[in-house]
């Protein structure tokens, strides 16, 4: 399902409506809602309204359990790390507790923080399907989502669960859940705005079928839904 905002405001706060109904869909039907959070900068805003006076009282967040849909391969409190965005706009705002934070632990070497967040995500669901409630996922201009990326050995991975490999293009370890882990989600949201992603959104949406060119096109949720939050700029050829 497509969510087209005209410009960045409205559509983050489109993709803030849906996290907050979704959030109460899940705490109505099972008490708790998990989210997994994108990495990059594109998520920033919508944290920040979020946790802003407007929107904090929406979602009863002692309830909402956080994840994340990879990391990069640097300690909790580098200037690149996921997991140290989602604290400063995210958590810390919201006072959320550290004991609802699920983080993929960067002490570890790279394979074994990949295992070690896999059976904290089989933990959490205790032993039934690994199914979030949403996954919010960002697009890269070279049509990657979460570590994901083009032409990497993960695109071919049959595996639900989390894996660790070194990205050539950004020089760096990476930790991402797989695309069947994804895929397990109730609800999938990518939030993606900005001309400079115009041509990735054409490539996955009318490019050949090519998932190791365009890996997002491996994200179709087996029983969830799959939305695309873009303003008009990043799907400017979908909408011709
Ligand atoms: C990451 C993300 C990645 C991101 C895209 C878009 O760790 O970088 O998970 O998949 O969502 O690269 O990033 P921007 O939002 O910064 O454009």
């Amino acid at each position: 399902m497509l969510h087209i905002g005209k410009n960045q405001d409205e559509l983050i706060k489109a993709m803030a409506d849906f996290v907050v109904l979704r959030a109460a869909e899940a705490i109505a039907e099972q008490g708790k809602f998990s989210i997994v959070l994108s990495g990059g900068s594109s998520p920033k805003k919508l944290h920040e309204l979020l946790a802003s006076d407007r929107y904090r009282n929406k979602v009863d967040w002692t309830r909402v359990f956080f994840f994340f849909g990879d990391e990069r391969y640097v300690p909790a409190d580098h200037p690149d790390s996921n997991y140290l965005m989602a604290k400063k706009t995210l958590f810390d705002p919201l006072n959320i507790s550290q004991e609802h934070v699920f983080r993929m632990d960067t002490s570890l070497p790279p394979a074994e923080a990949a295992s070690a967040y896999e059976k904290t995500i089989i933990r959490y669901f205790g032993g039934r399907s690994l199914s979030f409630d949403l996954i919010i996922l960002g697009l890269g201009d070279d049509a990657h989502t979460a570590s994901l990326f083009p032409g990497t050995s993960v695109l071919s991975e049959t595996k639900v669960g989390v894996n660790a490999l070194y990205i050539e293009k950004v020089k760096m370890d990476r930790i991402t859940l797989t695309a069947p882990l994804i895929n397990l989600a109730k609800n999938i949201a990518f939030l993606v705005f900005g001309e400079s992603k115009a041509v990735a959104v054409n490539q996955v949406f009318r490019g050949d079928r090519n998932i190791h060119l365009y890996p997002a096109q491996l994200i179709n949720p087996s029983n969830g839904t799959l939305h695309w939050f873009m303003d008009t700029a990043a799907a400017a050829a979908v909408l011709l």
